[in-house]
Formats: structure tokens, C-alpha cells, sequence
């Protein structure tokens, strides 16, 4: 998968630069072919020397070769390459990547990569889980990136936690993985619905509930990143996205996100309903705040809401793909089964939130999948990225 691919190494300053050794010469030896760009604080865990020897090529660092010169174009590079990795990515290297600080040859030439960018953190655990890293890291993603979660172990500093950089073979696996797949979505429209809806109820409150996008967020990238045009209609989540091949339609409310669904049903291919759509709206919204002060306790009359997914359920037409998602306490099994019926839907995707790690809000999630012919797939607990490309590896097989 790897042979004749160009890759991008970046190297940034941390304990873990020992492996990026392992994984450099994984990548020759794949047939790749390699460019490491090493940070000048990278230098002092791992000497250009010995990566140069491995790699064929001379390790750029610096803007400029200092006897003769010779500029280093980051954009060329940027150009050149099939894929970057920044292995490890330290917390510093994150923070000037998610906020464009081009003070190395390494974020400049991660601002001018065209190709995918493959991230692989390695710090210590409370670097980890310190609210900076963690929106740094989340900001990465939401630029499209890929981020290669560091495992949990023993860390350089002898503490126990999350935070050890992902080893070499599984970097190369999951490159591997993404060549493999780049294109089996080309060409493809995917509707994907993330996020929940908002009922409004006045202009200041609303019946809501606590999806927060990832799910739908991931599967829309992991969809753009093997080829496909996806149209994402999001409800009111705190996330953003930009690739290329994402069309963002921010919508509030059921109808709203029903007729967004609507309007574009008919050119898709495959329609992934990941939505937490609210089940009920007030039956009238009120024009002005509801005063405590002016009204004794209001009772809110609640009307249903339109079904969706059922809704593009009814108009399928032979060739589209329809897919639904559960979120069950009880009888799992039997009511996902259900609505795959009553859904007219190709796939279903369970959560159960009985499972730790899965549902709403969770970086992870634990998911069964039901097919229409029959099968029923249990995955183990895994990165909502991770989830999203089980999915889309299922549906390429329905
Ligand atoms: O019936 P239930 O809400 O459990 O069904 C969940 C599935 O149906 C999800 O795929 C969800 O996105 C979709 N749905 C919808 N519109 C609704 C309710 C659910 O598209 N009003």
C-alpha cells in the first residue's frame, strides 16, 4: 500500500523520537519513500545523522542550509508529499499546529501540506489531559487530521497514564489502512445528520439533549476522506470542520433538518442518519421570553416531530443506502432489529448506554450493527474516528 508513496516525517522534540527511528525504517522498508523534517528541539533527542543514514534524503530543519544558503521550500514539500506524519507530536508542536505558530520548518510545512496529516501525540499523561491539549487536539481534528491516540502505559517520567506514543507498526497500519480505503467512497453523495436538534420553546429556552456531534462529525471526515461529496446537516453542536469535500448546513430544529434532508435526498447515494433528533416539539413557541414573574407554571404542549430517518425510509429508491443508528437501555437487540424494519433501513447502528464508554458526549463508543441481510457485527470500545471507519468498512459491504 505504501510502495512509491511520499511521506512526510515530522519529528518534534520528545522521549518517544527513539521510535520514530522504528518507524522510519518500517516506512522504507513498505517502499515508501521518506522526508524527515525534525524540529530543532527534536535534534537534541535523535541526531539527523542516523536519520538521513535511514532515510536517503537529508533532514531539513532549518529554513535555510546555513554555509550555503540553499532555501528549503516547505512548499514543495507540502506538494510532494502523499502523506505527513508528525510522530511524535509533542504538546508544543500541537499548540502551534492547531493555531498556525509557523516558527519551524515543521509547522510551516504542515500549513502548506495539501496531503493528509497523520498526528501521533506523545507526552506525559497531564500534558495529555490538560484542557489546552486536549481543544489543541480537537481543533487538529476538526481541520480534518487524523490523530493516532496515544496508548496508555508506563511514560517516560515513570508515571502510568495516557500518553505514550502509538507504536511504529500500528503508525504504518494506519496509514496502510488509509491508502487502502482513500477511494472506495469516490465519487459517492453521503447525507450524514450529526448533533441534536433544538425545539424552541421561546426565544431563550429550548428541549434539547446532550449528543454532541462526534459521532456524525467523524463519519462525515472518514466518508470525505475516502473520495466521497458528503452534505453534513449538523444541529446545534460546539464543533467545526473544514475539508474540501464537506459541505457544513448548520440547522436548529427537526423540520429544519428534515427539510435539509429532503431537499438533497434524491441526488444521494448513501444517507447516514446519526442525529439525537428531538422526539417532541412545543406545539407553539412562544414570541416572548415566558416570565416567571407574569404567568403562573406554563404547560408546554408537546407535539411530535418529524421521523427523518423514516421519512427518507419511505421515498428510498433502489441503488441508495439508508442508515439509521439506536441508542437503547433495554432490549437492545430486539428494538434496533425494529427499526431497521420500521425505517425501511439497509443498517443499523447500536449503542447501548448501558456500555461504559459508548453514547452521548463520549470520546469512545461501543457499537453492534445490524444488517438488513442478517448479520449482526459487535465491535469492541474504540475512538469514535475508529467507530466511524468500522461503519463506512460496512457499508462498503452491504
Ligand atoms: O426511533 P429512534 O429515535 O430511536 O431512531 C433513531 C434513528 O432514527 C437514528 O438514526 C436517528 O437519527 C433517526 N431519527 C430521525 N428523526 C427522528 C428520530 C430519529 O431521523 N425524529
Amino acid at each position: 500500500m505504501l510502495k512509491g508513496k511520499h511521506i512526510i516525517l515530522g519529528i518534534s522534540g520528545g522521549i518517544a523520537a527513539y521510535k520514530s527511528v522504528v518507524l522510519l525504517r518500517l516506512l522504507i522498508k513498505a517502499g515508501a519513500e521518506v522526508q524527515v523534517v525534525i524540529t530543532p528541539s527534536g535534534k537534541e533527542f535523535i541526531t539527523p545523522v542516523t536519520l538521513s543514514a535511514l532515510s536517503g534524503k537529508p533532514v531539513v530543519s532549518e529554513f535555510f542550509t546555513a554555509n550555503t544558503g540553499e532555501w528549503h521550500s516547505h512548499v514543495d514539500l507540502g506538494l510532494w508529499a502523499d502523506a505527513m506524519v508528525i510522530a511524535p507530536a509533542t504538546a508544543n508542536t500541537i499548540a502551534k499546529m492547531a493555531n498556525g505558530v509557523a516558527d519551524n520548518m515543521l509547522v510551516t510545512t504542515y500549513l502548506s501540506a495539501k496531503a493528509p496529516v497523520f498526528v501521533a501525540p506523545a507526552m506525559d499523561l497531564d500534558m495529555m489531559a490538560h484542557p489546552s491539549t486536549v481543544r489543541n487536539i480537537e481543533l487538529l481534528r476538526s481541520y480534518g487530521n487524523h490523530i493516532i491516540e496515544p496508548a496508555s502505559g508506563e511514560l517516560a517520567s515513570h508515571l502510568v497514564g495516557k500518553g505514550r506514543m502509538e507504536e511504529p507498526e500500528n503508525i504504518v497500519k494506519a496509514l496502510e489502512r488509509f491508502f487502502a480505503s482513500k477511494s472506495d467512497f469516490a465519487g459517492k453523495k453521503v447525507l450524514v445528520t450529526a448533533g441534536p436538534t433544538y425545539e424552541k420553546i421561546d426565544p431563550v429556552r429550548f428541549i434539547g439533549n446532550y449528543s454532541s456531534g462526534k459521532m456524525g462529525y467523524a463519519l462525515a471526515l472518514e466518508a470525505a476522506d475516502r473520495g466521497g461529496e458528503v452534505t453534513l446537516v449538523s444541529g446545534p453542536v460546539n464543533m467545526n470542520v473544514s475539508h474540501p469535500r464537506i459541505n457544513l448546513v448548520k440547522v436548529e430544529s427537526a423540520k429544519e433538518m428534515l427539510s435539509a434532508c429532503e431537499s438533497i435526498f434524491t441526488d444521494t447515494d448513501i444517507a447516514i442518519m446519526c442525529a439525537a433528533v428531538a422526539d417532541y416539539a412545543p406545539k407553539h413557541t412562544a414570541d416572548r421570553k415566558i416570565k416567571r414573574e407574569t404567568s403562573d407554571v406554563p404547560v408546554i404542549e408537546l407535539v411530535k416531530n418529524p421521523d427523518i430517518a423514516k421519512t427518507l425510509g419511505q421515498k428510498k429508491r433502489d441503488g441508495q443506502t439508508l442508515v439509521g443508528f439506536a441508542l437503547e437501555t433495554d432490549n437492545e437487540s430486539v428494538n434496533a432489529r425494529g427499526k431497521l424494519e420500521s425505517k425501511n433501513l439497509d443498517m443499523i447502528v447500536l449503542n447501548s448506554l448501558r456500555d461504559k464508554g459508548a453514547g452521548f458526549g463520549t470520546d469512545t463508543n461501543k457499537v453492534t450493527i445490524y444488517t438488513r441481510d442478517g448479520r449482526e457485527l459487535p465491535f469492541g470500545t474504540k475512538p469514535k474516528e475508529d467507530v466511524a471507519r468500522d461503519i463506512i468498512d460496512t457499508i462498503m459491504t452491504l
